[in-house]
């Protein structure tokens, strides 16, 4: 799935932004208009997993470059920080929750099976003419979830759509499986989209998923295949499993490639980018991937020492940072990509 508004050094064409995206499709444009994200308080370190897992603090930064990452209580569910972040991006936009008409909330974590998580945020918020859905996408569940929320807009059926990513990994994960507890963390993001007046906003996005490898990461029980029994909670298959080492080799090639669609879609190189925020999977994909494409490190964004690895939330909290910390500025070029479970990957490129 594809979406672009072509830009173009022809200043004829560039200036007739109307043109271009009557082309894409709708009547209008989408810009982020606000920023938000939540972790939780707990942090859990390299050296708290040495005692739980047989392995190192050594291995799991020079593997990963993760050095710390944020785990929720048992208590808390999903959406708590899907609220937290939600209302922040509110409150940057400007907006009061009855402005919203549209909740969209991208997990493979939610608070139940049903209902959807979104549904919970819309109420918390007090979002009261918010319509509200979940979007299953991996780690480009942000990403698919932003595609989603610009159809609404860009179509005039919304002015503004909350779009939230959010996971609590932390309750999938077998923790004493080492090689998924040591990079899986919690938090939630979230963006305020909204009609844009004027030039600027999403600029492209493509979407792609190959459900042949819907194996690499999974959970196996829990859903209409394997429903939940005594002898699927005995054998552990309510918890994440990853094909770790194959997913890395296909994570790297694919959000390559698909930063360079998005970047050709948009009419913008590599040199255009401001600030690339990809998933923050692992260090090694994401400077595999920086170098690649030729977008120097001090122009990848990079938070997951810090934050870990929290899939569909990975991009909308590390957004939120580098906004927080002035990082981007209006005008400035985001490219985002991201690789996650379906398999799925997706890409977009953001003129702020
Ligand atoms: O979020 C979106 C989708 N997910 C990803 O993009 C994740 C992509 N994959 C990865 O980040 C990496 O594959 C991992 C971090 C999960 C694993 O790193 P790797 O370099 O691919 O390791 P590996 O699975 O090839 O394993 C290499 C060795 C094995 O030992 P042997 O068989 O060589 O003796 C593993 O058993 O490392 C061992 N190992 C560990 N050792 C210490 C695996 N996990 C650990 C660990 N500590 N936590």
């Amino acid at each position: 799935m594809t979406g672009s508004t072509k830009r173009s050094s022809n200043s004829q064409k560039t200036s007739n932004a109307s043109q271009s995206d009557n082309r894409r499709g709708g009547l209008y444009g989408s810009i982020i208009t606000g920023t938000g994200a939540a972790l939780p308080k707990k942090i859990l370190t390299n050296a708290d997993l040495e005692r739980m897992v047989d392995t190192s603090d050594e291995w799991i930064t020079t593997r990963t470059g993760i050095r710390q990452r944020h785990i929720a209580a048992e208590s808390e569910t999903l959406s708590k920080y899907g609220v937290a972040a939600g209302r922040q991006a509110l409150e940057a936009a400007r907006l009061d929750p009855a402005d919203v008409s549209l909740i969209i909330c991208a997990t493979v974590t939610p608070d139940r099976p049903i209902p959807a998580t979104a549904c919970t945020i819309q109420h918390q918020l007090g979002c009261t003419k918010a319509g509200a859905f979940d979007m299953a996408a991996g780690c480009s569940g942000f990403i698919y979830a932003l595609a989603v929320a610009d159809q609404f807009v860009r179509s005039g059926a919304c002015e503004h759509v909350l779009v939230v990513g959010g996971e609590l990994l932390s309750k999938y994960l077998d923790w004493e499986d080492r090689s998924t507890c040591i990079i899986f963390a919690d938090g939630a993001g979230a963006v305020i989209l909204s009609r844009r007046s004027g030039q600027g906003g999403l600029l492209s996005f493509k979407l792609h998923a190959d459900g042949a490898l819907s194996d690499f990461i999974h959970v196996p029980a829990g859903g209409t295949a394997l429903p939940a029994s005594a002898e699927t909670v005995r054998n552990r298959m309510h918890y994440i499993r990853m094909k770790g080492n194959e997913t890395f080799k296909l994570a790297v090639r694919s959000i390559e490639n698909v930063s360079r669609e998005v970047l050709e879609m948009s009419g913008l190189t590599a040199s255009d980018i401001n600030l690339m925020i990809p998933h923050q999977a692992n260090r090694r994909i994401i400077d595999a991937v920086g170098s690649r494409l030729g977008i120097p490190p001090e122009r990848v964004y990079v938070n997951l020492d810090r934050v870990g690895n929290t899939s569909a939330a990975s991009i909308p909290i590390a957004l939120d940072e580098a906004v927080s910390r002035d990082l981007i500025h209006r005008g400035d070029r985001l490219l985002l990509a991201a690789f996650g479970a379906g398999l799925t990957w997706a890409g977009a490129v953001i003129e702020w």
